[in-house]
């Protein structure tokens, strides 16, 4: 886990608030229900991203017509069910995660919501399969989503925007944590990498960024989402 470099700022009315729009937006999801309960069980971190910014992941495939999505990062395959759900009729998605065992029940969760068939899972170091990824071909992705270990989040980056094309978006989740972005001489390995991110993102020609700031049950952190505009 991340260590708690500053204070938890944590507002009560965050909590209410999420659960208020959680209740007019979200409809009852018994395959997420089930991801979380399957998840819980087999002792993960409960780190998968927040229901409401799952649903936006699946808008923002939708919106795009996402035909090849790329994750970094399954866990339970929480996030992998909401972006699957958003890929288009003949979509395909690929996960990587490096944990053998996460990757078995993610299998079962993903199954269990219907989109065995769409979605592949890839078991080992993302910065090894990767490379194979290129190899194979198997770009370019439309959407890459990056939630694993946050001191390779740079080279991460670095990867999903060669594997992209122009038009791809690559959602960059954990970005704020808790404002840990702006411990400028930490030497903390995972602020280091968020702040690499930012440096990268911003000095690459071939991108254009914004970030926001969450707030609500996984308390303050936030979003980058980065669109590939074009090689130089
Ligand atoms: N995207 C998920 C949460 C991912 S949690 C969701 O929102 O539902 C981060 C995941 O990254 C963990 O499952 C962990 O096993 C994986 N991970 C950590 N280091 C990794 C590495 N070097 N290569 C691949 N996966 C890694
Ligand atoms: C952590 C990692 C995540 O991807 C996340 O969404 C929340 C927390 C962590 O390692 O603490
Ligand atoms: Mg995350």
């Amino acid at each position: 886990m991340i260590d708690k470099i500053w204070d938890r700022t944590q507002d009560e009315n965050w909590d209410a608030v999420d659960a208020f729009i959680s209740e007019q937006f979200l409809e009852s999801d018994p395959a997420l229900t089930a991801t979380l309960a399957a998840s819980e069980a087999a002792g993960m971190p409960p780190i998968q991203v927040a229901p409401l910014q799952g649903k936006l992941l699946m808008m923002l495939a939708s919106v795009m017509g996402a035909r090849k999505i790329l994750e970094i990062g399954t866990l339970g395959g929480y996030s992998t069910i909401c972006l699957a759900r958003g890929l288009s009729e003949d979509g395909h998605l690929i996960t990587l995660d490096h944990h053998a065992a996460y990757a078995e029940i993610a299998r079962d969760n993903i199954a269990n919501a219907g989109l065995a068939d769409k979605v592949e899972i890839r078991v080992g170091k993302a910065l090894d399969t990767l490379p194979r990824l290129e190899a194979e071909g198997a770009g370019p992705f439309d959407f890459v989503f990056i939630d694993a270990d946050k001191p390779n989040t740079p080279d991460y980056f670095d990867w999903a925007v060669n594997l992209a094309r122009p038009g791809s978006l690559i959602v960059v989740d954990n970005v704020v944590r808790e404002g840990a972005v702006l411990a400028t001489e930490s030497e903390n390995p995972n602020v280091k990498g968020l702040r690499e991110f930012y440096a990268r993102a911003a000095a690459d020609p071939r991108v254009t960024a914004t970030a926001f700031q969450t707030v609500g049950d996984k308390g303050h952190d936030g979003l980058a989402i980065v669109l590939v505009t074009g090689k130089p």
